[in-house]
C-alpha cells in the first residue's frame, strides 16, 4: 500500500496569498500534480492538518478546488488552523455541520489507516480525550498493520519553540501504541519538518509541510516580528507499506 502525506497546506485564497512569504496555494496545485505523476501511483492520499491557514469558508473552498485535480482519494486530519464546522461543511459537505471531532478508520488492501483528531479548540497544542483514546484502543485491537494518522506528533521534535505545541499528556496514547505490535506508524504534521523517532515497534514521523517549512530557530526582527518560515521548498512523505514491512522517502518540490 502506497500512502501519500500531504500535511499542513495551509491554504488561504488567491487574493490573501502568501502566507508566511510563501503562495501556499500554488505550492499545493504543485503537489498534487507531482503527486498525479508518481510511478508507483498511491493508493489513498492522507492530509494531516493545518488545511486551512484561518478556517475560513474561502480557504476550505479553495482548497476543495486544487484537491478536485487530485486522482486519488485524499482523507484529512484536524490541525489547530482548522476549524471543525466549516472543514464539515465544506469539504465533508455535512449539512448539519457542527464542532465534533473527526477521527475515522480506512480499510486498504489488508492494512488499517487510523486518523485522530488531536485539535483542542482555540489551542495550538494538541489533545486526545478518553473517548477517542478507548476508541483508538479498540480500533488498533484487530491485529491488521495498522498506521496513525493525526496532526501533533506524540512526541517531542528537538526544537524548543515546537516541543511545547505538540500532543499533551501523551502518556496513555503512547502506552496504547506500544502495546499493539500491528502498529507501524504513526504519521504526523504540525512541525513542518521531517522528523523521525522509534519507540519500540512504532516509528513516529513527522512530515515537512507541502506550504512552508518552519525555522528551527525563529528570526526576531528589529521590530519585534518573528519570522518562522525559511524559503525551502514544498515538500510531502511517500511511505509503501506491505505487510509489517515499510519505507518512506521525502519528494521535495523545485520551489
Ligand atoms: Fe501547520
Ligand atoms: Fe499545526
Amino acid at each position: 500500500m502506497r500512502i501519500v502525506q500531504l500535511s499542513d497546506p495551509h491554504i488561504v485564497p488567491a487574493d490573501r496569498q502568501p502566507v508566511h512569504g510563501q503562495d501556499t496555494l500554488g505550492r499545493l496545485r504543485a503537489a498534487v500534480d507531482a503527486v498525479n505523476r508518481l510511478i508507483p501511483a498511491p493508493d489513498l492520499v492522507v492530509m494531516t492538518g493545518d488545511q486551512s491557514n484561518d478556517g475560513s469558508e474561502d480557504s476550505y473552498r479553495a482548497l476543495k478546488e486544487v484537491l478536485s485535480l487530485l486522482r486519488f482519494p485524499c482523507h484529512m486530519a484536524m490541525g489547530n488552523h482548522d476549524y471543525r464546522p466549516v472543514f464539515r461543511r465544506i469539504m465533508l459537505e455535512e449539512s448539519d455541520a457542527d464542532s465534533a471531532p473527526y477521527y475515522y478508520t480506512l480499510n486498504r488492501t489488508g492494512h488499517r489507516v487510523i486518523v485522530l483528531d488531536t485539535q483542542e479548540e482555540g489551542e495550538v497544542a494538541g489533545w486526545l480525550d478518553d473517548a477517542q483514546l478507548n476508541w483508538l484502543e479498540q480500533e488498533l485491537s484487530s491485529g491488521l498493520p495498522s498506521v496513525i494518522c493525526m496532526h501533533h506528533p506524540p512526541v517531542p521534535v528537538g526544537v524548543a519553540w515546537m516541543d511545547e505545541l505538540i500532543l499533551q499528556e501523551s502518556d496513555r496514547f503512547l502506552r496504547i501504541c506500544e502495546a499493539r505490535t500491528a502498529l507501524r506508524l504513526i504519521l504526523c504534521g504540525h512541525v513542518h519538518h521531517d522528523f523521525r523517532m522509534n519507540l519500540k515497534h512504532v516509528t513516529v514521523l513527522t512530515a515537512p509541510s507541502v506550504g512552508l517549512q518552519f525555522r528551527k530557530d525563529p528570526v526576531i526582527n528589529a521590530d519585534g516580528t518573528r519570522v518562522i518560515a525559511t524559503d525551502e521548498p514544498a515538500a510531502f512523505r511517500i511511505v509503501d507499506l506491505d505487510g509489517s514491512d515499510w519505507k518512506t522517502s521525502i519528494h521535495r518540490l523545485t520551489s
